[in-house]
């Protein structure tokens, strides 16, 4: 065998080679990971977000085909963004975050708006996005393992966090052949938990080192390979990946 052909066996087929990828919330935390992810194994990316500068600045750092700035709790933004698009291979759902408190402290009206939010996006996005993608491609919507533990406060993000994984297998079933599958993440060290925890963060990175069975914090990186491989492997569909480093076993 020559050096040419040795070299050209250990090279493997970026696994995303020629296709297109959506992220609805692409320009922070795990969808712009999955964007660079997604790059870097040969897809073209389409990011979404509302904050149309911070939209413009990730756009630039990944090299995206296009953006667009919305709200994806938004029904009609919604549907008006995938009315516009081509057609796609997969989209990555990351817009949307937890609503933590007690019953007692609740402000009804902001519940109203944000119960359900994650399930209100994924089904927006489900309906308007089962068109658009090829076959074999994937909706990924993100939910969590933290929600499965009941606590003080957690009564509405736990709601949800039982609710997508359903969700996602009858999606799944009703959208074949797009594939629908569902992340749980447990603490990942974003934006978002920076704006969550405040002064706190630290601290809370500090009890994660030392009480996870990986002896360290989950990063956006790891949960975007996590997505694009289950962009990459069609056989999966309707299920829930964990990515938690454990945390879902250990007190806190
Ligand atoms: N970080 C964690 O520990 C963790 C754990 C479990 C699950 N999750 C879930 O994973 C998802 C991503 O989390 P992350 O930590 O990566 O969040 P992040 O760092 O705050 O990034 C969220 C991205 O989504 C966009 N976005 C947020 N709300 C949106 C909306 N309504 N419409 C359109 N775009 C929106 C944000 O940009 P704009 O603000 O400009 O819109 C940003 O680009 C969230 O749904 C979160 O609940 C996170």
């Amino acid at each position: 065998m020559s050096t040419a052909s040795i070299a050209y066996t250990n090279q493997r087929e970026p696994e995303l080679l020629g296709q297109t990828v959506v992220v609805i919330g692409g320009s922070a935390g795990i969808g712009l990971e999955t964007a660079r992810r997604a790059r870097a194994e040969g897809a073209k990316v389409i990011l979404t977000a509302r904050n149309p500068e911070r939209l413009k600045q990730a756009a630039t750092e990944v090299g995206a085909l296009s953006t667009a700035a919305f709200d994806a709790s938004d029904p009609v933004a919604v549907e008006r963004f995938f009315r516009e698009l081509p057609m796609i291979d997969h989209v990555m759902v990351t817009a949307g975050r937890p609503y933590y408190g007690r019953l007692a402290d609740m402000d009804f009206a902001k519940v109203r708006s944000l119960i359900g939010e994650h399930l209100l996006v994924a089904l927006y996005v489900a309906r308007n996005a089962a068109n658009k993608v090829r076959p074999g491609g994937t909706l990924i919507f993100m939910g969590g393992t933290g929600g499965r533990r009941p606590a003080i406060g957690m009564s509405i993000a736990g709601a949800g966090t039982a609710a997508l994984p359903s969700l996602t297998a009858n999606l799944a079933l009703e959208l074949a052949p797009v594939r629908v599958n569902l992340i749980a993440a447990g603490f990942v060290d974003t934006p978002l938990s920076a704006d969550l925890l405040g002064d706190q963060l630290e601290t809370r990175r500090k009890q994660l080192r030392a009480t996870l069975p990986i002896r360290r914090v989950v990063g956006p990186a790891e949960v975007a390979a996590l997505a694009v491989h289950i962009m990459s492997n069609t056989a999966l569909t309707g299920a829930t990946y964990d990515i938690d480093g454990g945390q879902q076993f250990v007190a806190g």
